[in-house]
């Protein structure tokens, strides 16, 4: 078939991000501008000045990408921005900029659903490592051969149990009744008072918590896991966070012991809501073509190593391939909106996608 190279954009929250990839799996030409200073500063992200830091960078940042990508604008097939979910604020920039870009090179223009963009983006790094092992295999059946999947979609702003079927269809198994994981983690590292400067919340608790685990000492901290007494698919962090923020109080216990026991519960208990979205999508399958095959996990909090270890072993009790994308393609990226656009491309063609954005102005 045709390969297609496509401009990514993303400016959904604080990253201001562009990629330029093509349908092979390859990234040609990548850049990003991140607001690690202005949410440090406003302790999270606040839209106006989120807005107005995308403004600023959204013109180099799409220019570097093509710059690395040593491509002009013309030799697109398409530009593709992230339509939503986000801040309205923020989207409205990446709009603007990739609809300004289309039109004036007669570009073909279309649009992109954030979390499905996540959930998609593990395709492309199935695709890299089965090309290694046989090129000419993948280039036939990448797109048609999708395995249905279970995905975790796990960040500071969602936290959601899906089923992607092979036809690019997505059923919502459950999600959280309250606080999304990530946010759990990044209150808890203002319990207990971390440093997060440059890193966030989550990366700080697991570096505590992988430190005190090197102490090795006994705690008989152990944290309850939520929601045991309903058999579905939601999550919920709102009482764990109670339970850390009391032991905190509590005084008698080390930080990193807290850091500790909390990851373990956070953990589990998104394990065994995982496990069951798993036998959900068994008893659901119509016929074996169906059945889940592949378990993926995506968001800023698929970077969390106990995580993906837990992971590893579900996937391997359920004979189930784990697809992980690179840390880096976890978090908001421009990749993941122009990976998600080819897809969608190769699914339906360009013809029934691309619109035109003047008339959505
Ligand atoms: O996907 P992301 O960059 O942005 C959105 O929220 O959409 O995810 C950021 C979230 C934050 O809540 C952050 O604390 C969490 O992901 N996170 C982690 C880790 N790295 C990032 N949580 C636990 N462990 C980590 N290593
Ligand atoms: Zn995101």
């Amino acid at each position: 078939g045709k390969e297609w190279i496509v401009l990514g954009i993303e400016t959904s929250c604080d990253d201001t991000a562009a990629a330029v990839v093509c349908s092979d799996g390859r990234i040609l030409g990548e850049s990003v501008a991140k607001q690690d200073e202005l949410n440090d500063l406003y302790g999270g992200v606040k839209p106006g000045a989120a807005r107005d830091a995308h403004a600023q960078h959204i013109e180099a940042t799409i220019s570097n990408a093509l710059e690395q990508a040593a491509i002009s604008v013309e030799q697109l097939d398409a530009v593709a921005v992230t339509m939503g979910p986000g801040l309205e604020l923020c989207l409205r920039v990446g709009f603007h900029a990739a609809s300004a870009l289309a039109v004036q090179h007669g570009i073909p223009f279309l649009s992109v659903h954030h979390l499905e963009a996540h959930c998609l983006v593990a395709n492309m790094f199935r695709l890299a490592s089965r090309q290694q092992e046989d090129p000419r295999a993948v280039a036939e059946d990448a797109f048609q051969e999708q395995a249905p999947a279970i995905v975790l979609l796990v960040s500071g702003g969602h936290c959601q149990l899906i089923r992607r079927d092979r036809q690019g269809h997505y059923e919502v198994y459950g999600g959280t009744v309250d606080d999304s994981i990530g946010e759990a983690f990044d209150k808890v590292a203002r319990l207990l008072q971390l440093d997060v400067a440059g890193c966030g919340g989550g990366p700080a608790v697991e570096r505590l918590a992988a430190e005190w685990a090197l102490e090795g000492k006994a705690s008989s901290l152990v944290f309850p896991i939520p929601m045991r007494k309903y058999r579905n698919c939601n999550m919920s962090y709102a009482g764990l966070k109670t339970a850390v923020r009391l032991a905190v109080e509590k005084g008698s216990f080390d930080k990193g012991e807290i850091a500790f026991a909390f990851q373990a519960a956070a953990v589990k208990h998104l394990m065994e809501r995982t496990a069951r979205a798993i036998e959900w999508s068994k008893s659901g399958a119509v016929d074996s073509g169906d059945h889940v095959r592949e378990l993926t996990v995506c968001g800023g909090v698929a970077s969390n190593q106990q995580l993906r270890s837990a992971l590893q072993d579900i996937a391997q009790k359920h004979a189930l391939d784990l697809v992980v994308p690179p840390v880096k393609y976890c978090t908001d990226n421009g990749v993941m909106i122009a990976w998600a656009a080819i897809e969608k491309i190769e699914r339906y063609g360009l013809h029934t996608l691309q619109v035109d954005p003047r008339g959505l102005e």
